[in-house]
Protein backbone atom coordinates (compact mmCIF):
# COMPACT_ATOMS: atom_id res chain seq x y z
CA UNK A 1 0.00 0.00 0.00
CA UNK A 2 0.96 3.85 -0.83
CA UNK A 3 1.90 5.46 2.10
CA UNK A 4 -0.26 8.18 3.22
CA UNK A 5 -3.01 6.69 1.09
CA UNK A 6 -5.88 6.45 2.13
CA UNK A 7 -6.16 9.04 5.30
CA UNK A 8 -8.81 11.32 6.57
CA UNK A 9 -7.35 14.22 8.30
CA UNK A 10 -8.95 16.70 10.51
CA UNK A 11 -11.57 17.75 12.06
CA UNK A 12 -10.36 21.30 12.85
CA UNK A 13 -12.77 24.05 13.54
CA UNK A 14 -12.41 27.20 11.51
CA UNK A 15 -14.90 30.67 11.63
CA UNK A 16 -16.94 28.70 8.41
CA UNK A 17 -17.26 25.29 10.52
CA UNK A 18 -15.34 22.22 10.86
CA UNK A 19 -13.30 21.27 8.34
CA UNK A 20 -12.36 17.61 7.19
CA UNK A 21 -10.34 15.61 4.81
CA UNK A 22 -11.14 12.06 2.95
CA UNK A 23 -10.60 10.78 -0.02
CA UNK A 24 -12.68 11.50 -3.36
CA UNK A 25 -15.35 9.23 -3.57
CA UNK A 26 -17.77 7.99 -6.52
CA UNK A 27 -20.87 9.32 -4.35
CA UNK A 28 -19.31 12.88 -4.34
CA UNK A 29 -20.80 13.05 -8.22
CA UNK A 30 -24.43 14.70 -6.58
CA UNK A 31 -22.96 17.48 -4.97
CA UNK A 32 -19.61 17.98 -6.97
CA UNK A 33 -21.35 18.60 -9.93
CA UNK A 34 -24.05 20.91 -8.63
CA UNK A 35 -21.41 22.79 -6.92
CA UNK A 36 -19.06 22.90 -9.80
CA UNK A 37 -21.83 23.95 -12.55
CA UNK A 38 -22.88 27.25 -10.46
CA UNK A 39 -19.70 28.10 -9.46
CA UNK A 40 -18.25 28.10 -13.23
CA UNK A 41 -17.23 32.18 -12.92
CA UNK A 42 -15.63 31.46 -9.42
CA UNK A 43 -13.65 28.54 -10.44
CA UNK A 44 -13.01 28.19 -14.43
CA UNK A 45 -10.42 31.64 -14.91
CA UNK A 46 -8.30 30.19 -12.33
CA UNK A 47 -7.84 26.23 -13.08
CA UNK A 48 -6.15 24.46 -16.13
CA UNK A 49 -7.56 24.25 -19.17
CA UNK A 50 -9.89 21.54 -19.75
CA UNK A 51 -10.77 19.31 -22.45
CA UNK A 52 -14.63 20.55 -23.96
CA UNK A 53 -17.16 22.95 -22.39
CA UNK A 54 -17.04 23.42 -18.60
CA UNK A 55 -20.91 21.84 -17.98
CA UNK A 56 -20.00 18.59 -19.92
CA UNK A 57 -16.62 18.48 -18.03
CA UNK A 58 -18.54 19.16 -14.94
CA UNK A 59 -21.40 17.04 -15.31
CA UNK A 60 -22.69 14.26 -12.98
CA UNK A 61 -21.75 11.81 -15.46
CA UNK A 62 -18.53 13.03 -16.04
CA UNK A 63 -17.37 12.52 -12.00
CA UNK A 64 -16.93 9.07 -12.18
CA UNK A 65 -14.26 8.40 -14.69
CA UNK A 66 -12.39 11.38 -12.70
CA UNK A 67 -12.94 9.95 -10.14
CA UNK A 68 -11.80 6.50 -10.98
CA UNK A 69 -8.37 8.13 -12.96
CA UNK A 70 -7.73 10.14 -9.27
CA UNK A 71 -8.22 6.66 -7.70
CA UNK A 72 -6.15 4.57 -9.59
CA UNK A 73 -2.75 7.13 -9.50
CA UNK A 74 -3.43 7.50 -5.83
CA UNK A 75 -3.39 3.15 -6.14
CA UNK A 76 0.05 3.58 -7.65
CA UNK A 77 1.03 6.12 -4.95
CA UNK A 78 1.15 9.67 -7.53
CA UNK A 79 -1.43 11.37 -6.22
CA UNK A 80 -3.49 11.74 -3.13
CA UNK A 81 -6.79 13.20 -3.74
CA UNK A 82 -8.87 14.43 -1.40
CA UNK A 83 -12.60 15.63 -0.90
CA UNK A 84 -12.84 18.84 1.64
CA UNK A 85 -15.52 18.92 3.92
CA UNK A 86 -17.33 21.11 5.92
CA UNK A 87 -19.93 20.20 8.51
CA UNK A 88 -19.77 16.72 6.67
CA UNK A 89 -20.98 18.36 3.89
CA UNK A 90 -18.63 18.81 0.48
CA UNK A 91 -16.97 21.89 -0.10
CA UNK A 92 -14.22 21.30 -2.39
CA UNK A 93 -11.35 19.24 -3.14
CA UNK A 94 -7.07 19.19 -2.47
CA UNK A 95 -5.39 17.23 -4.30
CA UNK A 96 -1.65 16.47 -4.11
CA UNK A 97 -0.78 15.97 -7.14
CA UNK A 98 2.95 14.30 -9.47
CA UNK A 99 4.19 12.77 -6.43
CA UNK A 100 7.76 12.02 -7.27
CA UNK A 101 10.20 9.80 -4.62
CA UNK A 102 13.74 8.85 -4.07
CA UNK A 103 15.66 11.49 -3.47
CA UNK A 104 12.90 14.72 -4.82
CA UNK A 105 10.15 13.46 -2.49
CA UNK A 106 8.17 16.61 -3.96
CA UNK A 107 4.89 17.27 -5.05
CA UNK A 108 2.18 19.99 -5.84
CA UNK A 109 -0.27 20.71 -4.00
CA UNK A 110 -3.86 22.16 -5.81
CA UNK A 111 -7.38 23.02 -3.89
CA UNK A 112 -11.02 24.98 -4.56
CA UNK A 113 -13.33 25.83 -2.34
CA UNK A 114 -17.24 25.92 -3.09
CA UNK A 115 -17.79 30.04 -3.40
CA UNK A 116 -20.93 29.34 -0.77
CA UNK A 117 -18.20 29.26 1.81
CA UNK A 118 -15.98 31.33 0.89
CA UNK A 119 -13.57 33.52 3.62
CA UNK A 120 -14.25 31.58 6.36
CA UNK A 121 -11.02 29.91 6.71
CA UNK A 122 -11.52 26.54 4.71
CA UNK A 123 -8.79 26.32 2.20
CA UNK A 124 -5.82 27.42 5.09
CA UNK A 125 -7.21 24.71 6.95
CA UNK A 126 -7.19 22.01 4.37
CA UNK A 127 -3.55 23.05 3.27
CA UNK A 128 -2.31 22.82 6.54
CA UNK A 129 -4.13 19.63 7.55
CA UNK A 130 -2.82 17.59 3.96
CA UNK A 131 0.92 19.57 3.93
CA UNK A 132 1.42 17.69 7.61
CA UNK A 133 -0.12 15.10 6.42
CA UNK A 134 2.16 14.74 3.09
CA UNK A 135 5.52 15.58 5.14
CA UNK A 136 3.91 12.88 7.92
CA UNK A 137 2.89 9.60 6.80
CA UNK A 138 3.00 10.31 2.83
CA UNK A 139 7.03 10.71 3.71
CA UNK A 140 6.98 13.56 1.24
CA UNK A 141 9.69 16.73 1.76
CA UNK A 142 8.94 19.51 -0.27
CA UNK A 143 5.44 20.68 -1.66
CA UNK A 144 5.11 23.56 -4.81
CA UNK A 145 1.83 25.68 -5.26
CA UNK A 146 1.80 27.74 -8.21
CA UNK A 147 -0.73 30.60 -8.43
CA UNK A 148 -1.67 33.29 -10.65
CA UNK A 149 -0.60 36.45 -9.59
CA UNK A 150 -4.09 38.14 -9.95
CA UNK A 151 -5.65 35.38 -7.84
CA UNK A 152 -5.15 37.59 -4.20
CA UNK A 153 -7.34 34.70 -2.75
CA UNK A 154 -4.82 31.66 -3.30
CA UNK A 155 -1.50 33.82 -2.45
CA UNK A 156 -3.37 34.90 1.15
CA UNK A 157 -4.44 31.11 1.74
CA UNK A 158 -0.71 30.16 1.11
CA UNK A 159 0.99 33.05 3.42
CA UNK A 160 -1.61 32.09 6.12
CA UNK A 161 -0.50 28.17 6.00
CA UNK A 162 3.10 29.36 5.73
CA UNK A 163 4.35 28.50 2.07
CA UNK A 164 6.93 31.11 1.05
CA UNK A 165 7.46 32.36 -2.26
CA UNK A 166 10.27 30.82 -4.28
CA UNK A 167 9.91 32.36 -7.97
CA UNK A 168 7.73 33.85 -10.86
CA UNK A 169 7.41 31.09 -13.49
CA UNK A 170 6.61 32.65 -17.01
CA UNK A 171 3.91 31.36 -19.15
CA UNK A 172 3.57 28.47 -17.34
CA UNK A 173 0.67 26.79 -17.22
CA UNK A 174 -2.37 26.42 -19.40
CA UNK A 175 -4.86 28.23 -17.36
CA UNK A 176 -8.74 29.69 -18.59
CA UNK A 177 -7.47 29.19 -22.27
CA UNK A 178 -3.55 30.58 -22.35
CA UNK A 179 -0.04 30.37 -21.18
CA UNK A 180 -0.11 31.96 -17.39
CA UNK A 181 2.44 33.29 -15.34
CA UNK A 182 2.67 31.37 -11.94
CA UNK A 183 4.19 32.38 -8.59
CA UNK A 184 5.84 29.48 -7.08
CA UNK A 185 5.22 28.86 -3.38
CA UNK A 186 6.83 26.05 -1.48
CA UNK A 187 7.33 24.56 1.70
CA UNK A 188 9.52 22.03 2.75
CA UNK A 189 9.55 19.90 6.01
CA UNK A 190 12.03 21.35 7.95
CA UNK A 191 10.52 24.41 7.95
CA UNK A 192 7.38 23.63 9.30
CA UNK A 193 8.81 22.57 13.18
CA UNK A 194 5.56 20.50 15.19
CA UNK A 195 3.56 21.12 11.81
CA UNK A 196 1.30 23.56 9.92
CA UNK A 197 -2.01 22.70 11.63
CA UNK A 198 -0.13 23.75 15.17
CA UNK A 199 0.94 27.14 13.94
CA UNK A 200 -2.53 28.10 12.74
CA UNK A 201 -3.78 27.09 16.45
CA UNK A 202 -1.52 29.19 17.84
CA UNK A 203 -2.29 31.81 15.27
CA UNK A 204 -5.91 31.69 16.34
CA UNK A 205 -6.87 30.70 12.73
CA UNK A 206 -8.07 27.20 13.27
CA UNK A 207 -9.00 24.91 16.42
CA UNK A 208 -9.03 21.41 17.20
CA UNK A 209 -12.82 20.06 16.94
N1 LIG B 1 -9.14 39.93 -2.54
C1 LIG B 1 -8.34 39.94 -1.46
N2 LIG B 1 -8.36 38.99 -0.50
C2 LIG B 1 -9.29 38.03 -0.63
C3 LIG B 1 -10.18 37.98 -1.71
C4 LIG B 1 -10.08 38.98 -2.70
N3 LIG B 1 -10.88 38.99 -3.76
N4 LIG B 1 -10.97 36.92 -1.55
C5 LIG B 1 -10.58 36.32 -0.42
N5 LIG B 1 -9.56 37.00 0.13
C6 LIG B 1 -8.83 36.66 1.35
C7 LIG B 1 -9.73 36.41 2.52
O1 LIG B 1 -10.06 37.60 3.17
C8 LIG B 1 -8.85 35.48 3.35
O2 LIG B 1 -7.80 36.16 4.01
P1 LIG B 1 -7.93 36.65 5.57
O3 LIG B 1 -8.16 35.41 6.39
O4 LIG B 1 -6.64 37.30 5.84
O5 LIG B 1 -9.12 37.57 5.62
C9 LIG B 1 -8.18 34.64 2.29
O6 LIG B 1 -8.17 35.42 1.10
C10 LIG B 1 -8.92 33.35 2.03
O7 LIG B 1 -8.64 32.42 3.06
P2 LIG B 1 -9.59 31.17 3.34
O8 LIG B 1 -10.88 31.63 3.88
O9 LIG B 1 -8.81 30.18 4.11
O10 LIG B 1 -9.78 30.57 1.86
P3 LIG B 1 -11.18 30.15 1.19
O11 LIG B 1 -11.75 28.98 1.90
O12 LIG B 1 -11.98 31.34 0.96
O13 LIG B 1 -10.63 29.58 -0.24
C11 LIG B 1 -9.77 29.79 -2.48
C12 LIG B 1 -9.77 30.35 -1.05
C13 LIG B 1 -9.42 28.31 -2.45
C14 LIG B 1 -8.71 30.52 -3.29
C15 LIG B 1 -11.20 29.98 -3.09
O14 LIG B 1 -11.45 31.35 -3.22
C16 LIG B 1 -11.36 29.30 -4.45
O15 LIG B 1 -11.73 28.13 -4.52
N6 LIG B 1 -11.09 30.06 -5.54
C17 LIG B 1 -11.27 29.56 -6.90
C18 LIG B 1 -10.31 28.41 -7.25
C19 LIG B 1 -8.87 28.75 -6.92
O16 LIG B 1 -8.43 29.86 -7.11
N7 LIG B 1 -8.12 27.76 -6.41
C20 LIG B 1 -6.71 27.95 -6.09
C21 LIG B 1 -5.87 27.81 -7.31
S1 LIG B 1 -4.12 27.98 -6.96
C22 LIG B 1 -3.67 26.52 -6.22
O17 LIG B 1 -4.47 25.56 -6.21
C23 LIG B 1 -2.28 26.38 -5.62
Amino acid sequence: RHPGWPARLGPLRVPAGEVAIRPVRLRDAGEWSRIRLRDRAHLEMWEPTGVGPWPERNAFWSWPSQWAALRSLARRGQCLPFTITLDGRLAGQITVGNVIRASLRSAWIGYWVSSEVVRGGVATAAVALVTDHAFGLAGLHRLEATVRPENTASLRVLTKAGYRQEGLFERYLDVAGAWRDHYCYAVTREETGSGLVSRLVAAGRADYA
